[in-house]
């Protein structure tokens, strides 16, 4: 898949003087059935996550609290995201690999994913990942 499907969705958002509220829904703001929800925190300054890229996984990455940067690449390009607002995320296509870093100290990375989590789906290895998009 070509990195132009992976993109920044805007959610709705209902501001309230009580405070704003925003929701995701299924196959409506994004493009896939949630099967699992996990977050990461506490991340340490100067830590970087992922590396690595999935085979059938679709996901809906979201900056709860802070802000951080996910670096996409189809094997072809590279596409830096600055995630910063907890109602816009990025959703992020099968066979891309990606990378998290520039974490701001208590910041907060939810992400919703089709699938629940297999160890198989995962492709480790960036010179097998380069070999499989390019053929
Ligand atoms: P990993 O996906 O490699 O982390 P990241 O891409 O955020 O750097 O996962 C780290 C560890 O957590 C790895 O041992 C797999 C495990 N894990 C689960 O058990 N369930 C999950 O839903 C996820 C995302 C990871």
């Amino acid at each position: 898949m070509p990195l132009s499907d992976c993109k920044i969705i805007e959610l709705p958002k209902k501001t309230d003087m009580r405070g704003n509220l925003t929701f995701v829904e299924s196959n409506n703001q994004i493009p896939f059935d949630i099967k699992r929800v996990y977050y990461l925190y506490d991340v340490p300054g100067g830590a970087d996550r992922g590396e690595h890229a999935h085979y059938d996984l679709h996901q809906f990455m979201i900056s709860m609290s802070g802000s951080f940067d996910v670096t996409l690449s189809d094997g072809y390009e590279q596409k830096t995201f600055h995630l910063n607002r907890s109602y816009y995320g990025l959703y992020i296509c099968p066979m891309m690999w990606r990378y998290l870093d520039n974490f701001s100290s208590g910041s907060v990375c939810m992400v919703l994913a089709s699938m629940p989590y297999t160890e198989d789906d995962y492709i480790r290895d960036k010179s097998e990942f380069l070999r499989l998009v390019k053929g």
